[in-house]
């Protein structure tokens, strides 16, 4: 049976309406795709603790985890693991949101969204964002 990988993502909303994503970079798997930004939930944790860490530590943000809303999930079965993966919405954050790892950055309307290659996991998130905006 392939291994569960649990992943949390997140769509940070701008006051005009607009998505941040990142690109993953070179090194990694998926290299170049643009994604919602997350990381995997480390064991013991709690998977919004695991965001608010994971979005200081790549967009040196500090989000309160009441401001966190679960919007949907993706579901994805990879050649060697299957991801699950909650999307998270928030619209409020504290600091400037900066790529601290060299991944770049963009704000996106939701329906432009689909102009940016994403992983296969990622992709079917855009129509929920998009019925929510
Ligand atoms: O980001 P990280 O490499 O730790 O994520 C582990 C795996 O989860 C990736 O290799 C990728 O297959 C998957 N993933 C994804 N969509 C994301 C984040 C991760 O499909 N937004």
């Amino acid at each position: 049976m392939p291994k569960l990988l649990l992943v949390v993502a997140c769509a940070l909303i701008d006051t005009d309406g607009r998505i941040l994503i990142a690109q993953r970079p070179e090194g990694k798997a998926l290299a170049g795709l643009w994604e919602f930004p997350g990381g995997k939930v480390e064991p013991g944790e709690r998977p919004e603790d695991s965001l608010t860490r994971e979005l200081a530590e790549e967009l040196a943000i500090t989000v309160k985890k009441e401001c966190l809303a679960p919007l949907t999930f993706a579901s994805y079965a990879y050649d060697d693991f299957h991801l699950l993966m909650p999307l998270y919405v928030c619209r409020r954050w504290q600091g400037i949101v900066q790529g601290r790892e060299g991944q770049a950055l963009k704000w996106v309307r939701p329906k432009a969204l689909r102009e940016y290659p994403m992983p296969p996991a990622d992709e079917p998130l855009i129509p929920h964002l998009i019925d929510l905006l």
